[in-house]
């Protein structure tokens, strides 16, 4: 599934559904941060209007994401607690290039934020497809969706923009260095945990 080469184990959907005031304001908490994504690459790279246009209607519907979740979050009685770390994020960030030319960190940043959209992905669908409470269950296929277009998106911009980037070579590494990361997670009530 969008390359990933390391599937989560479906179990995990079960970890996550034993604790769903957790898994909701993490998950919460990663909207929010993916909208913030979306802004500093616009105030980053402001010179090209097409990515301008995309990301600012990309950070909107993360927003509108975050949103549908402190919802369900208020109707179910649930509190939405403090932003939770995201070590799994936090782990791909020290693998992102930030020495070499502009193009070069640009092209790295726009890889890191595909690759973290096609994990969500793909944590929503394992969602979709194994909970058993039927509101959420269509609620994450909705996001898995969404967030396949951002996958597209921001994985596009790359292509599109790349100087001196072999984009389908890089890709390859994250990929496989994504894949040896996953291993250690799918244990925790997170959505990237
Ligand atoms: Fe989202
Ligand atoms: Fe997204």
């Amino acid at each position: 599934m969008l390359g990933l080469k390391l599937l989560t184990d479906p179990r995990w959907a079960n970890i996550a559904e034993s604790n769903l005031e957790e898994i909701l304001t993490d998950h919460a908490w990663c909207e929010q941060k993916a909208a913030t994504n979306a802004i500093s690459l616009i105030t980053q790279n402001s010179e090209h209007p097409d990515l301008v246009h995309e990301l600012t209607a990309i950070a909107i519907e993360e927003m509108q994401h975050f949103q549908l979740v402190i919802d369900i979050i208020k109707r179910r009685g649930y509190a939405l607690g403090r932003e939770r770390k995201d070590d799994y994020v936090n782990q791909l960030m020290k693998f992102m290039k930030k020495d070499g030319s502009r193009n070069t960190a640009f092209i790295d940043r726009l890889l890191f934020a595909a690759m973290i959209e096609a994990r969500s992905c793909e944590r929503f669908r394992v969602l979709s497809q194994n909970i058993n409470d039927k509101e959420l269950a269509r609620f994450y296929y909705d996001l898995m969706v969404s967030e396949a277009n951002h996958y597209t998106t921001f994985l596009n911009f790359a292509r599109r923009y790349t100087i001196d980037v072999d984009v389908e070579r890089r890709w390859k590494e994250w990929l496989e260095f994504e894949g040896k990361l996953i291993q250690s997670y799918g244990k925790t009530e997170h959505i990237h945990g």
